[in-house]
């Protein structure tokens, strides 16, 4: 008897942590104070603009055709409008251009996650043969061939332009890429004439029928891990890195800040517009061989459609992103 109790309260202390483990965070407003930065403090203005002019100089790549602008452009939703990327050499890439909207709270970078810190991404493009296809010791030659940006890296970095230092000021900019005051805030905030009738039904099928948010949770609308939704695209995504069977053909889930702006959508591109994204979800995706058990035909009216993209809509805050003036 008492050993089956003890044996009752095992499983049910495990259920639990196994309940918590597996819920959602609730949605909301990202706290700024929960930016972890390489110095714990935040980047300095100086860094910040530093980074932001090699962001939009398109010396960075071999050629002088593309900065991290030409595919992270701020005017399309820091991506590109197209499927698949193109690179300085007008070579296709094999996948779509993610955005960049609040990578500061983010811990796994690249759809296949393959990237553990924005310092650590910011240098792969620049080198990668099939997008800026540019050396980094010959940046660092031209770099130092121009005034500013000799004198900068001493004064942010009191020392001569490093490859480390490049990928730091270039993280520095894109962590001030930040979208947290949305009609949804608002609304979350008591605001409660901030989102449409529509978007706040929407936001309950969020939250509910739709059950977007066993994957699109926390402030970030995003669990920060990987799921195969069932596309058609043949690429094995995280599984590349990871040989567990379900992260076959599993991607990062996206976070949906500013989403209205990013299309296309998906790993491929593959999905035009937020309309057809929600249909995909409505039939329960198309490829039903190792999708996750989250995903599954939702039975959304065509009102409840138009619901849940009234929702996405109330996530769009316009950034001021200026573009810098480049150093002769
Ligand atoms: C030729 C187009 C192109 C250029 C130029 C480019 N990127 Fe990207 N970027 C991509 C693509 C495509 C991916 C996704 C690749 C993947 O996941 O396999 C990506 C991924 C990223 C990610 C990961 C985002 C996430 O949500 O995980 C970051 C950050 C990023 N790029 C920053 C930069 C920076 C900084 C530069 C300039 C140094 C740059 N990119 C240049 C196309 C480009
Ligand atoms: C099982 C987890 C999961 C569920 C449930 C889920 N998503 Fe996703 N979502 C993802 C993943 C993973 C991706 C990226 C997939 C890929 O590219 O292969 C994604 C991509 C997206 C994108 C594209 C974003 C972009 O930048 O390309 C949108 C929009 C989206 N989901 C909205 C929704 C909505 C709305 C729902 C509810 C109807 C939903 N998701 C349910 C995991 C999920």
């Amino acid at each position: 008897m008492l050993l089956k109790s003890i044996r009752f309260f095992v499983v049910l202390a495990l259920s639990t942590l196994h309940l918590t483990a597996f819920s959602s965070e609730p949605l909301g407003t990202p706290d700024r104070d929960d930016i972890e930065y390489p110095d714990d403090e935040p980047n300095s203005p100086e860094e910040i603009e530093l980074g932001r002019t090699l962001y939009f100089d398109t010396r960075l790549s071999n050629n002088g055709s593309q900065s991290c602008a030409t595919c992270h452009n701020p005017d399309l939703g820091f991506g590109d409008g197209m499927a698949l990327g193109l690179g300085a050499e007008k070579n296709q890439l094999g996948r779509n251009t993610p955005h960049l909207y609040n990578l500061a709270w983010n811990v796994t970078f690249m759809w296949d996650g393959r990237k553990a810190t924005l310092e650590e991404q910011a240098l792969g493009p620049i080198e990668a043969g099939v997008e800026m296809n540019m050396p980094l010791d010959k940046l660092i030659e031209r770099l130092n061939g121009i005034k500013y940006y000799v004198d900068q890296f001493k004064a942010v970095y009191d020392e001569p332009i490093t490859k480390a230092g490049i990928g730091r000021a270039i993280a520095a900019f894109e962590r001030t890429i930040i979208v947290d005051d949305t009609p949804f805030d608002r609304y979350m905030a008591g605001d409660k004439a901030a989102m449409i009738p529509a978007a706040v039904r929407g936001m309950k099928l969020f939250e509910g029928k739709a059950n977007c948010i066993a994957c699109h949770d926390g402030p970030n609308f995003t669990d920060n891990s990987f799921h195969n939704i069932g596309l058609k695209s043949t690429d094995i995504g995280r599984y590349e890195h990871q040989k567990s069977p379900e992260l076959n053909r599993a991607f990062k889930t996206p976070g949906l800040r500013n989403v209205v702006l990013t299309a296309p959508y998906m790993h491929d591109g593959s999905e035009p517009s937020l309309e057809s994204v929600i249909r995909f979800y409505n039939r329960g995706g198309d490829v039903k061989k190792g999708i996750s058990k989250n995903i599954k035909p939702l039975n959304l009216t065509e009102n409840e459609i138009f619901d849940l993209l009234a929702f996405l809509g109330a996530l769009t805050q316009h950034l001021d992103i200026k573009r810098p003036e480049l150093p002769k």
